[in-house]
């Protein structure tokens, strides 16, 4: 890993009274309801709730992807209303690169569309593979790497334009649960060092407790904020810490909440 990385300007972001109502055909679904919380900047922030509560809604409003139905979105105290790569990079469930790009290719592409300098484009791109340890695979194609190695090329794509705001919609989902955790440990060392605000969503409450400055507990459709949960374990975190009284309380508190709703 390199270790010139600076931090980046983190910024603090507040939802207040955000809904998203998708229209259907006669019968529209709120998907979310009503959910205001602050998260503060350089934390990291999880998402966890039943399937179908709206945690991806969510994060796509973050983005400015997808306009709230009412409320509010302020990132840094400015309304978001448009998707700034600037502002807020996403890491989507599936990696979703180019196949026809290599690795450095598919991490510069953002820069490319910001006309970023082809030198510094560059540069860039290879700091944000070594970053994800992938240093040595830079000129490989999507199809010769394996799926943690392509997560992780996305990672470094969403790290590259140094977002204030990471948003990670199940980012290691797909992983066998050793890739996983160490994945979710490379997260934290570069989150250490970059101190973004992060907002991961995970269906994992180990990873939630592991990871997490705080959790918030979604309720079942519709959407609702249950409780934020505090996660007091020091940091750095490390895999003895999962064993301990503490760590299984956290947990279960947020399995009760979710079996709740
Ligand atoms: N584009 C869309 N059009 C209509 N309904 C949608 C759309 N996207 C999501 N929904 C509905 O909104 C609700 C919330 O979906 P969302 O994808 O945000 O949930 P989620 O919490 O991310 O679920 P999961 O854990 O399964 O990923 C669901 O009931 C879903 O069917
Ligand atoms: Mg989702």
């Amino acid at each position: 890993m390199t270790d010139h990385v600076n931090a980046v300007a983190a910024a603090g972001i507040d939802l207040s009274n955000v809904s998203l109502v998708y229209p259907g055909d006669g019968r529209d679904v709120v998907a979310v309801d009503s959910v205001s919380f602050s998260i503060d900047a350089g934390k990291f922030f999880v998402l966890v709730g039943p399937s179908g509560c709206g945690k991806s809604s969510l994060l796509m409003m973050m983005a400015g992807l997808q306009l709230p139905s009412s409320g509010q979105i302020l990132c840094r105290g400015k309304p978001v209303d448009n998707p700034d790569p600037d502002r807020a990079g996403v890491v989507f469930q599936e990696a979703n690169l180019y196949p026809w790009l290599t690795a450095q290719k598919n991490v510069e592409f953002p820069l490319m569309l910001k006309k970023v300098p082809v030198a510094e484009r560059h540069r860039l791109a290879v700091e944000a593979l070594e970053l994800v340890e992938l240093g040595g695979f830079t000129q490989h194609f999507p199809h010769q790497l394996s799926g943690g190695m392509k997560q992780r090329v996305s990672i470094a794509r969403g790290l590259v334009q140094r977002p204030s705001v990471l948003l990670m919609d199940e980012p290691f989902a797909a992983l066998d649960e050793q890739t996983r955790l160490t994945m979710g440990d490379e997260l934290l060392h570069i989150w250490e060092r970059t101190r973004q605000t992060i907002v991961f969503v995970t269906h994992s409450l180990t990873e939630a407790v592991y990871l997490a400055d705080e959790v918030a507990v979604m309720s079942a459709r519709p959407g609702r904020l249950m409780e934020i949960i505090a996660v007091p374990l020091p940091r750095p975190r490390t895999m003895e810490m999962m064993d301990t009284e503490e760590f299984g309380r956290l947990r279960s508190r947020i399995w009760q909440l979710i079996r709740s709703s």
